[in-house]
């Protein structure tokens, strides 16, 4: 079980969110067909759920839903040949089918058409059904993608057709893959080109860099925290956005705070905040304190799982963000940037940390990162100053003057 505190405005009342993550996740189907060469030629990571109605013998209705794909068997998928197009076929228990074919052309190809099927005779799935029997819905999809890249939609795709309502989401595809390297190059469904709903992959992955894709979505806020035998003992509430520049192609990541794990532990110099997710391998924020009375953020450390399947890791502990004094929190609540190497930079949106001293689970006084910008107002002050003084100045020398003149009248 695992606990998340969201707030939309930091610190304020805190809403205790609990998730079992395992009962509302469903799984991620995934397949990586290789041809006789063992070169892959079809890659696909997707994540779909079905609801299934049918009439009982009493007449009534009945609905079922299958999004538990945990043992799920990829037995029939194909690379194809000359007469046939690559085929992904996907069995879950003995009950129900799904298959999706693809058609190559010139410079495209095709996701063609999924069918799905399902076996009413199975009683216990479907206890009094009316009609037993095999049905299956086709659905043509005709999805045209650039040879050499691969689809992705993370937002959700639905399709109903008689009796079955199909869901996909988190979709990743690439068939008749070249040389056995599966594509960076994403080509976005137009849910995800113009969602407004948070996705958690947003990349900027266009030749083009006048094209810039609709991706300014800020992340979801979440708060984090760490507790050790005496209770809480750091607090984190941020947005996190991660940029990440691999081959010269920027992706942008949006941190979904309920879909997002985190741990960490405190020490009395130290304290390590770690999040990690379904693309998060780990993300590790490490705090440290200086000369006995400051901390301040002295390290990331991350490692991301990318579409392809390889791995992005970077390190640096020599950073110097977030300084405030012990025993209060810091805040900032406009975007501000972590640099931590050339190739990464995290995002942050109304942060507010506190990784040492925590009383009774509550931020202590908060350190603005705005107070650093009232350096800036520090001439205008002065100025203001200046022309105070010299607005005295004069009135003294005035009243000096007047006092003088009936100082004459009196003589
Ligand atoms: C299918 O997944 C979507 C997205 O996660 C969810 O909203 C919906 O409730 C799920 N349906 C079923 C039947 O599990
Ligand atoms: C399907 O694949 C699984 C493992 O991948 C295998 O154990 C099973 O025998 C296969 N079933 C059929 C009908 O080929
Ligand atoms: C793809 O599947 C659909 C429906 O099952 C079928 O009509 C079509 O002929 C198939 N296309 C290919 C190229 O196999
Ligand atoms: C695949 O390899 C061929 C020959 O080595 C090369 O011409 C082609 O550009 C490569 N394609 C991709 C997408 O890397
Ligand atoms: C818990 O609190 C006690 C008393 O304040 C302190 O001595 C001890 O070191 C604390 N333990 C940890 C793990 O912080
Ligand atoms: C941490 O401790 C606090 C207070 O002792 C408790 O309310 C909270 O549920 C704990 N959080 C976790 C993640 O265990
Ligand atoms: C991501 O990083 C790249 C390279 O540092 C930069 O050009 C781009 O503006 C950044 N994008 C965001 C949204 O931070
Ligand atoms: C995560 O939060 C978003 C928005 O707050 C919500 O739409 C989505 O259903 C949540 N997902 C889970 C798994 O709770
Ligand atoms: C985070 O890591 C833990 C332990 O490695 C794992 O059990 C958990 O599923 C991960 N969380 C997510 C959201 O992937
Ligand atoms: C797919 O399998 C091939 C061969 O086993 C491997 O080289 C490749 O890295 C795998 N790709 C992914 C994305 O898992
Ligand atoms: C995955 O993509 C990254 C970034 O473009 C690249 O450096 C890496 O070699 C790719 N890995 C595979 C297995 O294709
Ligand atoms: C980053 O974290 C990993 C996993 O905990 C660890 O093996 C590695 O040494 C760390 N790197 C740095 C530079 O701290």
């Amino acid at each position: 079980m695992v606990f998340f505190r969201l707030s939309p405005v930091p610190g304020s009342g805190l809403v205790v969110l609990c998730l079992i993550l395992g009962a509302i996740s469903s799984y991620a189907l995934e397949l990586n067909l290789t041809n006789s060469k063992n070169a892959t030629c079809l890659y696909a990571k997707w994540r779909m759920n079905f609801t299934i109605g049918y009439e009982t013998t009493s007449k009534s209705n009945k609905t079922v839903t299958i999004s538990d794909l945990g043992n799920a068997t990829y037995n029939g998928s194909i690379c194809g040949d000359d007469q046939n197009g690559p085929k992904i076929e996907v069995q879950f228990g003995s009950v129900f089918s799904w298959t999706v074919n693809f058609t190559k052309e010139k410079s495209t190809y095709l996701i063609e058409s999924i069918s799905f099927s399902y076996d009413t005779n199975d009683s216990t799935t479907f206890p009094d059904a009316k009609k037993k029997g095999i049905f299956t819905v086709h659905e043509p999809v005709a999805f045209r993608i650039p040879l050499n890249d691969i689809f992705r939609c993370n937002s959700m795709l639905t399709a109903e057709k008689k009796d079955v309502i199909q869901h996909y989401w988190d979709v990743h595809v690439q068939a008749f893959v070249q040389n056995g390297t599966v594509s960076t190059k994403e080509f976005l469904c137009d849910k995800d080109k113009t969602s407004t709903t948070v996705v958690p992959v947003t990349p900027t992955t266009l030749p083009s860099p006048t094209t810039t894709p609709a991706q300014k979505e800020k992340p979801e806020i979440g708060s984090y925290s760490v507790n050790n035998t005496n209770g809480t003992c750091l607090l984190a509430t941020m947005g996190l956005q991660l940029n990440m520049t691999q081959d010269k192609v920027v992706t942008v990541i949006n941190i979904k705070p309920n879909t997002t794990d985190f741990t960490g532990s405190c020490h009395s110099q130290t304290a390590l905040l770690r999040l990690n997710g379904s693309n998060i391998k780990y993300l590790d924020f490490v705090f440290a304190v200086k000369n006995e009375n400051r901390f301040y953020l002295k390290e990331v450390n991350v490692s991301m799982y990318l579409v392809n399947g390889s791995v992005f890791s970077i390190a640096n502990n020599n950073l110097s963000y977030w300084d405030a004094p012990l025993g209060s929190s810091y805040m900032c609540n406009k975007e501000q940037t972590v640099s931590v190497s050339g190739a990464f930079q995290i995002n942050t949106f109304y942060l507010r940390v506190q990784p040492f001293n925590v009383i009774e689970g509550k931020y202590s006084t908060a350190q603005d990162c705005s107070a650093d910008e009232d350096n800036f107002l520090v001439p205008i002050a002065v100025g203001a100053a200046l022309a105070g003084v010299l607005i005295l100045v004069l009135l003294i020398y005035l009243i000096g003057l007047k006092h003088h003149h009936t100082g004459y009248e009196q003589f």
